[in-house]
């Protein structure tokens, strides 16, 4: 941990040795490993496994027993909480629940950190809030209540939240879940959009090996202005790779190739059900 955080080679996220459990309930043992700025780490595992934990971890939001967390080459794990506050201000998070403030409308909560805790023009947090809608298709209910939303559109209304202050961070727990194929392949693209092209790091934990499977293999390109997104070929695929937590431990960690090719009896059964063709 000698590089300065504004180092391009600093790592986003460094988790050392990590350990947490509640009461004499170990959740995780011994879990390291570091996501380079501009990548994407998919973290997969039974539920109940610790996924979220980490997440939360990651955040500060809860300590762990043992180990060192890193953000941007930033110690987090033991940071005062006001100096949290300052790194969480780069992190979009959308939480496994939603979390949605239910008196608030749609547009005052993806526009939430614009508005509070930004002094940017009221005009220019709502053409941002619009623009983000867009991208999870619900711009016609901007001036809606979350309870007049179905359960996928909350949940979309809560990835546009944690994207619309542009956060370099992303920590998404299981984002495509509940959605439709249609929607949730959209959800992916502005994920691989804002890892390609704006050197976004993501963390996202994720049941839906379908849609890990697309952002591992699909890469967006800027052409005159023009955003394209395309395939690429599973073993040329570096931006996302892949993480299995199982009984507390890093179980396997590996690219889409790797995850799809083991000989891994454990693996095997895990992907069983989702292997392609889907
Ligand atoms: N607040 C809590 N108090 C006690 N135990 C908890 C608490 N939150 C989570 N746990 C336990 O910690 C373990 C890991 O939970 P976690 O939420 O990280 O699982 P997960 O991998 O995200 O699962 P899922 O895929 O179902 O979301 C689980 O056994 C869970 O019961
Ligand atoms: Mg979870």
């Amino acid at each position: 941990m000698t590089l300065p955080p504004s180092h391009p080679d600093t790592p986003a996220i460094v988790l050392e040795h990590v350990s947490f459990a509640f009461d004499d309930h170990v959740v995780l043992r011994d879990v390291s490993f570091s996501l380079p700025r501009g990548t994407m780490k998919i973290l997969l595992g039974a539920s109940g496994g610790g996924k979220s934990i980490i997440l939360k971890l990651i955040l500060g939001l809860l300590k762990p027993d043992g180990g060192k967390i890193f953000i941007n080459g930033e110690r987090i794990d033991t940071m005062p909480e006001n100096d949290l506050m300052r790194v969480r201000a780069d992190v979009g998070m959308l939480f496994q629940e939603t979390a949605l403030f239910d008196s608030l409308t749609v547009a005052e909560n993806v526009g939430y950190r614009l508005y509070e805790e930004t002094d940017m023009p009221l005009d220019e947090a709502r053409r941002r809030v619009e623009e983000v809608l867009g991208f999870v298709g619900l711009e016609e209910h901007i001036d809606k209540m979350p309870s007049a939303l179905s359960g996928g559109q909350r949940r979309r209304v809560a990835i546009g939240r944690a994207m619309a202050a542009r956060p370099n961070l992303l920590l998404f727990d299981d984002p495509t879940v509940g959605l439709d194929p249609i929607t949730a392949t959209s959800i992916s693209d502005e994920i691989v959009k804002v890892r390609d092209l704006q050197q976004v790091s993501a963390i996202v934990v994720t049941h839906q090996i379908r849609d890990a499977h697309y952002v591992a293999t699909h890469a967006a390109t800027r052409d005159e202005g023009r955003i394209s997104i395309h395939a690429i070929p599973e073993h040329e695929s570096a931006r996302a790779s892949f993480i299995v937590l199982h009984e507390g431990r890093i179980y396997f960690e590996g690219s889409i190739t790797e995850l799809l090719h083991s000989d891994d009896e454990f693996l095997k059964t895990f992907l069983f059900m989702t292997l392609p063709p889907w």
